[in-house]
């Protein structure tokens, strides 16, 4: 059976597609699942780079297209993670470069041999957006809890079911569970409100992640570090395992807690 083709997506830019894209694709990669993840974001790549593996591409999606070399010429093997391979996006090349139909053929071809194929998309709902969704079975929506992001997300949502049948799964980013438990931002149960489509996971905001992405890094290959867990629980659910959302305060909030009254 051909593996499940996930595409990363979101409207607005920066909240996180590249980052949830790198992260699950690890998480998946290390429960022993075979993964390409695919950088679709012609012209502004940057998976490499968040996956640290920006020294060893030679070959790119459009060299691909256009016939210069093989597929599997083009997969860049994780070091880290064995079963984690990378289809880079041209540097320098335009959006249009990749028409919608190659697009649907290489992640067809992927999928023959791997269990999960991941495209990351660009921000936007333009041409480079339909080549991402139109090989996807899967997709999953990134937001934040502002305004501006969930406003977007809600127009992606749109879109995706009325042009193509989809029904997303939503990954809510940059969670701070103090100022949503303060009341100061949405907390989840608004966010599923507004945007009413199912939750496929949470991601606290922490500083790690913007460290470990300058790092190349993958936070999911830390396991030991708390918002790792966010990753690999929804790899979890991407497999179908039923998994409980984490507890979004950090370890030590209770020694904390205990210090302030005194115990
Ligand atoms: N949960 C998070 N906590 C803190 N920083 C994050 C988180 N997720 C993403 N970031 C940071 O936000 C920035 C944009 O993320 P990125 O994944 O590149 O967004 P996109 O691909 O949607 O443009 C990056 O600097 C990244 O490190
Ligand atoms: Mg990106």
């Amino acid at each position: 059976m051909p593996g499940t083709v996930i595409t990363v997506t979101s409207g607005k830019g920066g909240v996180g597609k590249t980052t949830t894209t790198t992260n699950v694709a690890v998480a998946l990669a290390l429960a022993g699942k075979r993964v390409v993840v695919v950088d679709a974001d012609i012209g502004l790549r940057n998976l490499d780079l968040v996956m640290g593996l920006e020294s060893r591409v030679i070959y790119d999606l459009v060299d691909v297209v256009e016939g210069r070399c093989e597929l599997q010429q083009a997969l860049v093997r994780d070091n880290r993670v064995e079963s984690l391979h990378l289809l880079a996006a041209a540097q320098t090349r335009d959006k249009s470069d990749v028409g919608i139909q190659q697009m649907v053929s290489v992640c067809k071809a992927l999928s023959q041999t791997a269990d999960y194929v991941i495209i990351d998309s660009p921000a936007g709902i333009e041409h480079g957006f339909q080549s991402a969704i139109a090989p996807s079975d899967r997709v999953l929506i990134v937001t934040t809890a502002d305004v501006s992001a969930l406003r977007d997300a809600d127009k992606v949502i749109y879109l995706l079911e009325r042009d193509w049948k989809h029904q997303p799964g939503l990954v809510v980013n940059r969670y701070n569970a103090q100022l949503s438990r303060d009341g100061e931002l949405r907390d989840i149960d608004d966010i599923l409100d507004i945007l009413s489509i199912d939750l496929l996971g949470v991601v606290p905001e922490h500083k790690s992640i913007v460290l470990a992405t300058d790092r190349g890094q993958p936070i999911a290959l830390n396991r030991r570090h708390y918002v790792s867990q966010a990753y690999h629980n929804m790899a979890q659910r991407v497999m179908g395992n039923n998994v409980p959302l984490m507890d979004f305060r950090e370890p030590g909030f209770f020694n904390a807690l205990a210090r302030l009254f005194g115990r």
